[in-house]
C-alpha cells in the first residue's frame, strides 16, 4: 500500500494543544512532535533527538526551542537547528548548527493543525512551494464547533472507501435517529463533476429528512467535495446560514488511520446542542470504525474485491485519482484530473 506524500494531513484539533505543550504523533509511519510555543505559533519536528534518539516530546519548550529531556540539547522550532549542547566546554569547538532535526511545515487553519508530509523521507530539507492548506468555505477563521478523532484499524484506502460508500447506510448506520432498519432502498441520482484533485457532488436541494436544516433559512442546498489525499467537505447552506462538515483522514501507519470529523456553522447560540451532536457523531463514526474491524478479518486473506457501478464508482474514482497522483509525482508532471462529469444512479 502506497501512502500519498507531498500533501497536507490533519494532525490534531488546535485547541487540544495548549501553549508551551507538545504532543507526539505518528503520521505516515513517521514520528512527529507537534508543539505550541509561548507566542501561540505551532511547529512540527521529527520526534527523535539526533544525539541518542530520545523522543523530543518528553523534553520541554524553552524560549521558542525544544530542550531534550536526556542531555539537554536544544533545537530551534523555526529551523530544527541545534542551538545549545550544555556539556560543551568553552574550548571545545563543535559546530552546533550542523546538527539538525527535520522540521515539517505546520499550519493552524480554522482551528485545525495540519502537517505537510513530503516525499523527501529522512532528508532534513524543509520543502518549499507548498500547496494551500485545505480551507472550509463560508465560515471565516473560526474553529470547529465540535470535533472528534477516531482511530480506524485499517489502511487509508479502506477508510476512505468505507466513508464515501453510499450504500452501507441502511446496513451499518441503523440508529433510530438516522436510518430505519429494513427500509426499502430508494433510487438516488447524483450529479458529479471533476474538481481539483478529486470530485464534487454538485450543489443540489436537500430533500426528505432535511427538516432540521430549516434553521439555515430558505432554499437549503448541499455540495460535497472530495479531494486527495482524503479530505471530504460537505457545505450545506440556506439563505441565512451555513453548516460545513469536514472529514479528513490521516494515515498513522500503513495499516492504521485516524479519522477526524469537524463541524462548523455560522448560527449563533447552538452551544447547548454541541454535546448532543458530538455524541451522535461519535456513534455514527463508531459504526464505521466497528464495521472496518470486522472487515479486516476478511481482508487479511487479501481477497480480490468486486467494485460495481454506480454504487462503488466513487471508490473506483478514488483509486484512479490516487494512482494518477502517484504517477504525476513520479514523473514530475502537474496533476491532471482523469475524471469526467457523470450522473451516478444507485439504490440506498
Ligand atoms: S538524547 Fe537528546 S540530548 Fe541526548
Ligand atoms: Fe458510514
Amino acid at each position: 500500500m502506497t501512502l500519498l506524500r507531498d500533501c497536507w494531513y490533519l494532525a490534531l484539533l488546535g485547541r487540544r494543544l495548549k501553549r508551551g505543550r507538545m504532543v507526539a504523533k505518528t503520521m505516515l509511519g513517521e514520528p512527529v512532535v507537534i508543539g505550541r510555543r509561548a507566542d501561540g505559533e505551532v511547529f512540527a519536528l521529527r520526534n527523535i533527538c539526533p544525539h541518542r534518539g530520545m523522543p523530543l516530546h518528553h523534553g520541554r519548550l524553552e524560549d521558542g526551542g525544544v530542550r531534550c529531556c536526556y542531555h539537554g540539547w536544544k533545537f530551534g522550532t523555526e529551523d530544527g537547528r541545534c542551538t545549545d549542547i550544555p556539556s560543551l566546554t568553552d574550548e571545545q569547538t563543535f559546530h552546533l548548527e550542523r546538527v539538525r532535526v527535520k522540521l515539517y511545515p505546520c499550519r493552524e487553519v480554522q482551528g485545525n493543525i495540519w502537517v505537510y508530509i513530503a516525499r523527501n523521507g529522512t532528508s532534513k530539507e524543509t520543502p518549499t512551494d507548498l500547496p494551500p492548506v485545505p480551507r472550509m468555505p463560508d465560515i471565516g477563521e473560526r474553529g470547529p464547533r465540535f470535533a472528534l478523532s477516531m482511530d480506524f484499524a485499517c489502511d487509508i484506502d479502506q477508510a476512505v472507501v468505507g466513508l464515501m460508500d453510499p450504500t452501507h447506510l441502511g446496513y451499518v448506520h441503523t440508529s433510530w435517529w438516522w436510518h430505519k432498519r429494513n427500509r426499502k432502498p430508494r433510487l438516488k441520482e447524483k450529479s458529479y463533476v471533476p474538481f481539483g484533485n478529486g470530485f464534487r457532488l454538485e450543489r443540489h436541494e436537500l430533500k426528505g429528512g432535511a427538516r432540521p436544516y430549516r434553521i439555515l433559512g430558505k432554499n437549503v442546498t448541499t455540495e460535497i467535495t472530495f479531494q486527495l489525499p482524503a479530505v471530504r467537505v460537505e457545505h450545506i447552506k440556506g439563505d441565512r446560514h451555513s453548516v460545513v462538515s469536514l472529514t479528513a483522514i490521516t494515515p498513522l501507519t500503513e495499516t492504521t488511520s485516524e479519522v477526524h470529523q469537524c463541524m462548523y456553522w455560522t448560527i449563533r447560540g447552538l452551544g447547548l446542542l454541541c454535546p448532543i451532536m458530538q455524541r451522535l457523531a461519535r456513534t455514527f463514526l463508531g459504526q464505521d470504525r466497528d464495521v472496518v474491524i470486522r472487515q479486516a478479518a476478511g481482508l487479511a486473506y487479501d481477497p480480490p474485491l468486486i467494485l460495481i457501478d454506480d454504487a462503488d464508482t466513487q471508490a473506483k474514482w478514488y483509486y484512479r485519482l490516487k494512482q494518477r497522483q502517484l504517477e504525476c509525482q513520479e514523473q514530475g508532471k502537474p496533476f491532471k484530473n482523469p475524471l469526467k462529469a457523470r450522473i451516478l444512479r444507485y439504490r440506498s
